[in-house]
């Protein structure tokens, strides 16, 4: 499928899971991408296994020097940027406000919102050089309904949503649309590094699809949103949880 032919496509967190998964299927469906993570050893494996033109960057997503690196690196060897797909994110539950020292809180909400806005930041002005384009934002179930003892998670997670909102509004006119995806549960690292196996058991066995998401799911939500099948689409939330709603 050339669906996204022409198009140059950032992707954070793209050395793994989510990431990994919408590198390889915007290159598979034509478009030119860079793919940026702090993991060397997982970008070699995203290039290696990469059907369609990408390159691989290493990039600290929460950092501004990071972000403007990444953009220069579209320009330099694409010559545009009209994707960005921002989906640096993590957490680690079991703590509730009381037992979060300010350090944790602010680098749960650097990780998870401040790498949006920081990469937006930097891409905008090449997007809007270039013509236009698509700006994903993955957020999470747990950034809608809430979550158990994730506040900085939930916090930052329900900000990546209005954010989205905000960058829609404010970039119309520069012909950028942004928009915002909330996984459910999808098998990736992060996944397996939070929950035992019969808790993934049970949260597939949560939704009304009957098995647990897998990264395919959002990538292809992501290539849809950016694609010209999209283009009536602004500003929005797309859940993409199986029919489950509730935190991840
Ligand atoms: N997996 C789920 O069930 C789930 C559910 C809801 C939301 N999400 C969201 O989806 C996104 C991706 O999650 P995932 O499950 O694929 O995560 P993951 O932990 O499996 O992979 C994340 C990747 O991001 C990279 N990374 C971490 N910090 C970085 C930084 N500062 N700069 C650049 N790269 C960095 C890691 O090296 C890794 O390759 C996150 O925003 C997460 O919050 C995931």
């Amino acid at each position: 499928m050339t669906q996204l032919e022409g198009h140059v496509a950032l992707v954070t967190a793209a050395g793994g899971g989510i990431g990994q998964a919408t590198a390889w299927l915007l290159a598979e469906r034509g478009a030119a991408v860079i793919a940026v993570d702090i993991d060397e050893t997982g970008l070699a494996e995203t290039a290696a296994k990469a059907a369609g033109r990408l390159s691989i960057l290493k990039g600290d997503a929460t950092k501004w020097d990071d972000a403007q690196a990444a953009v220069a690196a579209a320009k330099r060897e694409f010559g545009k940027l009209t994707i960005l797909a921002n989906v640096v994110g993590g957490s680690r539950p079991g703590q509730t406000i009381l037992d979060m020292s300010p350090e944790d809180w602010s680098h749960w909400v650097d990780l998870n919102l401040t790498s949006t806005f920081l990469m937006c930041k930097a891409a905008i002005p090449l997007m809007a050089e270039s013509g236009g384009g698509s700006i994903v934002n993955v957020s999470s179930g747990a950034g809608v309904t809430g979550m158990m003892r994730n506040p900085a998670y939930v916090a930052a997670k329900g900000g990546v949503i209005a954010l989205t909102r905000s960058l829609a509004i404010d970039h119309a006119d520069q012909h950028i649309r942004a928009n915002c995806v909330a996984p459910g549960p999808i098998l990736t690292p992060l996944m397996e590094r939070n929950r035992r196996p019969e808790e993934i058991d049970y949260l597939a066995k949560m939704t009304l699809a009957g098995r647990i998401g897998m990264p395919h799911d959002i990538a292809a939500t992501i290539a849809f949103l950016s694609s010209k099948d999209g283009e009536f689409i602004n500003g929005e939330l797309i859940n993409v949880a199986g029919g489950r709603r509730g935190g991840v």
